[in-house]
């Protein structure tokens, strides 16, 4: 089956070079394949749309992580939303729409090992809109979902601070903490996106971390400002702490934690462009007065859980009790560097996600 007249060309861009520090145009090299009909059992996918995600930041590294690095040379790795354009497999028609790791490309051609392991699951649009199944309804969400559920444990009337909290993670576990009951203090770069975290969402409160110092300039971390804040709008200490960006802020937030607090070990964006030693906790010894715990996680370890959870997502948003922000960018495979660098700038407002063809 197919609705594709295969003259199409697969526009790709490719990792050329691992860098130092930001990404520049160095470490990218645009590529061109003709498009293919998919092998026996297989599909053939038109992505829609990516997700440009903090840890693509790490992917680019040479060494050891909890995924290989991608080669030098290869499709950058990315997950995405799209359509069935042709398909070898039962199980799939066209027109479905999909997600799975299609990299950064305008076609992804899946093979039928990679459907065997799970790699492709439909999405249902009822649920949500692509860009929302790339955030609450997917990765990013599930990040929340189980970051929070299963590692932070909130109970009602606990106090949970987020950091990154009007990003893609952070939007979620928020919201999510406020229908379990916790009282919850977003922190986050710049006025506008405070603002929209206490009177979209519903936080309780929010820091701006990047507020002016008295004698300071705006847009420059402000410790100060997060001592303060901390003091003022925890007043009963911190419960949960869910870390997506680490250094400064983590440091801060542990001089305020409660005894038996939990901190979520999300991510750590303020250091994925290190040049030199990643900087760690220097406040740790608090964990040991507060007999406190700091626990990573990584959300692929949930994956057999995640239509549990895509369900509870879904009827929360249905009822109207959380809400799914996303910023869609356009023009294709072509902007994805400059795109991506976003993320570190702090000028994605909500769920990044590059648009690759309309739907
Ligand atoms: N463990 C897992 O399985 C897993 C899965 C998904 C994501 N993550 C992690 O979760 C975190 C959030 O990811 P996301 O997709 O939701 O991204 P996001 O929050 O939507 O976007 C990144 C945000 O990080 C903030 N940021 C950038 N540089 C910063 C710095 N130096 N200090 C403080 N904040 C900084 C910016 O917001 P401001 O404007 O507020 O500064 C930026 O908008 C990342 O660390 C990511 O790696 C982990």
């Amino acid at each position: 089956m197919t609705d594709l007249s295969i003259s199409a060309v697969n526009h790709q861009v490719r990792l050329a070079a691992r860098p130092l520090g930001l990404p520049t145009g160095a470490n990218w090299q645009f590529s061109e394949a003709p498009v293919a009909l998919p092998a026996e059992g297989g599909v053939l996918v038109k992505v829609l749309a990516l997700s440009l995600d903090p840890a693509m930041r790490g992917w680019m590294n040479e060494g050891k992580s909890y995924i290989a690095p991608v080669a030098l040379g290869a499709v950058m790795r990315a997950g995405g939303v799209g359509v069935v354009v042709a398909s070898n497999n039962a199980a799939f028609a066209v027109g479905d729409h999909v997600a799975g790791g299609t990299d950064v490309q305008e076609y992804w051609r899946v093979p039928a090992e990679q459907i065997q392991r799970g790699g492709l699951t439909k999405i249902d649009l009822r649920l949500g809109t692509p860009a929302q199944w790339l955030n609450v309804l997917g990765m990013p969400g599930m990040t929340g979902y189980f970051g929070l559920m299963d590692v932070g444990q909130p109970k009602a009337g606990e106090t949970l601070v987020v950091s990154g909290a009007a990003g893609a993670v952070g939007q979620t576990v928020g919201q999510l903490a406020k229908i379990k009951g916790c009282r919850v203090v977003g922190i986050a770069g710049g006025p506008v996106k405070c603002e929209w975290v206490v009177r979209e969402l519903g936080f309780d409160a929010c820091i701006d971390y990047k507020q002016a110092a008295p004698a300071g300039a705006a847009g420059v971390a402000n410790w100060d400002a997060v001592r303060e804040g901390l003091k003022q709008h925890c007043p009963d200490g911190v419960d949960i702490y869910f870390d997506n960006v680490g250094g400064d802020i983590l440091d801060t937030v542990l001089t305020r934690i409660n005894r038996k607090a939990r901190i979520v070990i999300c991510g750590a964006i303020s250091q994925y462009n290190a040049t030199s030693a990643v900087q760690g906790p220097k406040n740790y010894l608090s964990l040991l007065v507060n007999r406190a715990r700091m626990e990573g996680m990584v959300v692929f370890d949930y994956a057999a859980r995640y239509p549990q959870a895509v369900a509870e997502m879904a009827g929360y948003l249905r009822e109207g009790r959380m809400k799914s922000k996303e910023d869609v960018v356009t023009g294709g495979v072509k902007v994805f560097p400059a795109t991506l660098n976003k993320l570190f700038s702090g000028e994605n407002f909500g769920k990044l996600v590059l648009q690759v063809a309309p739907d």
